[in-house]
Parts: C-alpha cells; structure tokens; sequence
C-alpha cells in the first residue's frame, strides 16, 4: 500500500472533526488556516468561530475596520496576521467582486499567505492537487522517510517540498493533506510518538533504524535579544494615558500604555533617572512599582515589561501625537496586546 493510502485509513480511524472542514467555503477556510498559522487547534478554534460568525462572508470582513478585526483577534498573537487579513479580504472585494479565490497561483498573491497557506486552501476548497508542508508535514515525511537534511534549511525546504509532492494523493489532494497533518499532530506527534500502535511501523525508517527521537533535523536558532519595556499607569479622574504602537516592530498599530524601552534591566525606581523619563516627566513626579519584569516570549525576543503608576499634575497628552486619554469605561474596545489586557486583567484600576 502506498505511504498516501496508509495515512488515509488512518485518518478513516482517527480524523477530528474541526468546523473548518465541513465547508468548501474558500473565505472559511482562508479564516481557519491563518488562524492556525500560529496557534493550536484549541486556542483557535473559539476565535474561528467568532469570526465567522461576526463576519460571514469575505465582503463583511472586508467592510470592517482594521480596529475591528484587531480587536476580535486580540490574544492571538502575532497581529500581523489580522492585519495582512484585511488587507487580503480588501484585494478579494476589489479585485475578484467579493469572490474568494481558489486557485494556488491566485491564492499566493494575497498579503499573508504563503505556500503552505494556498496549497492548503486551494486543495481543501477545491480539491486542487497542492501538497501542504507544515511542521507535521516535516516531522512526518522526515521520520517515515528517514531524511536527514535540515527542515530550516533552503536545501532541506527543497528536498522535502519534493518528497511532499512526491506523496501527494493526487485523486484526493484535500483528504490526503488533512489526514497527513492529523497524523503529524495526533500520532507522529514531536514528543512521544505512538510508534508502538503505528501501522506504518515496518516501513518507518526511523523506527526501524532507532531514530525516532532524531528526526526531524533542525538547526538552532540564533540566541533571542531581551528587552526591557517599562509601561506607565497615567490616571486623570476617568480617565486613562494610551499610547498607540507604530509601525515597523511588535504589535504594530496595537495599543499600550504610554512606555520607555531599555536594553538592559533595571533595578527599582532607576528608570526615574532616565534621560527619556527626565524629558517625559520631569523630577517633580511620584512613581511607584505595580509589577516587575512580566516576560512575554516572541520569536527571537524576550520582553520584560515593568509597570509603573505614575502620579503627575502636568499636562502629558501633550507629550506625544499617540498619546491620548481613553475613558477607563473604553477601555474595552481598544485592540490592546496580552502585556496590557493581562496586567488590565489583574489591576484595579
Ligand atoms: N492546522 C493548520 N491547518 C489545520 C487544519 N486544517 N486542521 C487541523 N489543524 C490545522
Ligand atoms: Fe511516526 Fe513512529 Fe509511526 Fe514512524 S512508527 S510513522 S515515527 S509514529
């Protein structure tokens, strides 16, 4: 039996039954797989299907507001994703009448998705023969294959695009993907693979070569940089300071409260003494600690956040063109990142 046929009885026995894969409905299945670009199946599948459900079809997502849709993202994570999405969902209005694109070559134009993405979306909403590589996809073909070059590698990409390729069910592209990534994600899974239930065992390179735990290869990333973002609590009667983020680094276009970033940590009130707090808020200020060095773990960043109250008689709003007051009670509608509505969650403010 073909390795294709195999993960296909597999996933007969032991398929999950996930929303996004009773539909052929393009748009729905674009939603899902950005969404799951990131993020396990149990963290996303709530935020699928409050999108759908705020915007049933590609024309209303795109009618949105990018503060809109931000905010319906909010604790997902990685906001670049909802920002290239109303981007996207603005090109299929404009340019396909409202009409999601099937096809892989129309699919990969769109801001946000890549190769994975339109071979995923074009196979499962059309049946069009695109093999999807994702890390299960990896772990899987590496294993059972027994390939050694490195995932993150280009060389290793183009050895294992070909194997995925290779394999692809091409009479049943969407079942044969969805299937190989169920298997990747429930059997063949990273740590403790059930080798020992696997059908595919005899023919498994890895298990028949002891190399289980070996596979996939993967180089080492680079050491992640810290940053230390000190965040200050400015209350005027009902107000609140709010600050929102730039362009060009984390949480684009996010807001956040008014803050000054170091590279290095500091120690107790030391940031009182920075050249930055001096310009902002002068000495004559009172400052107390609330919480210190709350880590939030990016890609290749690890973020230290300090969070002051700051007591001030003097007219800051003017400070900065992104500084504003926000009434405490809108708090809410404001797309905020996890740093700031996890300390909002804990605070009373
Ligand atoms: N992860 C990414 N895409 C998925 C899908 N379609 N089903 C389950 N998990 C996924
Ligand atoms: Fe994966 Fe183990 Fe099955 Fe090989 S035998 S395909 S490593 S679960």
């Amino acid at each position: 039996m073909s390795f294709a046929k195999k993960i296909i009885e597999w996933y007969h026995d032991h398929q999950r039954d996930l929303p996004w894969r009773n539909t052929r409905d393009a748009y729905k299945i674009w939603l899902s797989e950005i969404i799951l670009q990131q993020t396990r199946v149990e963290q996303g599948m709530p935020y699928y299907l409050r999108f759908v459900d705020r915007y049933a079809d590609v024309l209303a997502f795109a009618n949105a507001s990018e503060d809109d849709i931000l905010h319906l993202w909010q604790g997902l994570g990685y906001y670049s994703r909802g920002r290239n999405m109303h981007k996207a969902a603005g090109i299929v209005r404009d340019m396909y009448q409202g009409e999601f694109p099937k096809s892989y070559v129309e699919l990969i134009k769109l801001p946000g998705v890549g190769e994975y993405t339109a071979a995923a979306i074009s196979s499962f909403s059309n049946d069009e023969p695109q093999a999807v590589l994702d890390g299960n996809v990896f772990r899987v073909l590496s294993r059972y294959f027994g390939v050694e070059t490195a995932i993150n590698t280009p060389a290793g990409k183009k050895i294992f695009m070909q194997l995925a390729k290779d394999n692809l069910d091409r009479d049943y592209p969407a079942l044969y993907n969805q299937a190989i990534m169920d298997f990747g994600a429930l059997h063949c899974k990273p740590k403790s693979p059930l080798c020992g239930e696997c059908e595919l065992q005899l023919d498994c390179f890895a298990y028949t070569h002891g190399m289980v735990a070996d596979l996939p290869v993967k180089i080492k990333a680079k050491k992640s940089r810290n940053r230390y973002f000190h965040y200050f609590i400015i209350q005027k009667d009902d107000e609140i300071l709010m600050s929102k983020r730039g362009a060009s680094d984390v949480w684009e276009n996010l807001y956040e409260f008014p803050m000054i970033e170091t590279s290095e940590a500091l120690e107790g009130l030391e940031i009182t003494a920075h050249p930055e707090f001096l310009a902002l808020f002068g000495t004559e200020v009172t400052i107390s600690l609330l919480q210190r060095n709350k880590k939030h773990v990016l890609s290749h960043q690890n973020i230290y956040a300090t969070f002051y109250s700051v007591l001030s008689s003097r007219d800051l709003e003017k400070k900065k063109v992104n500084w504003n007051y926000v009434l405490l009670k809108d708090l809410d509608k404001l797309a905020k990142h996890k740093l700031i509505f996890s300390f909002l969650e804990t605070a009373k403010l």
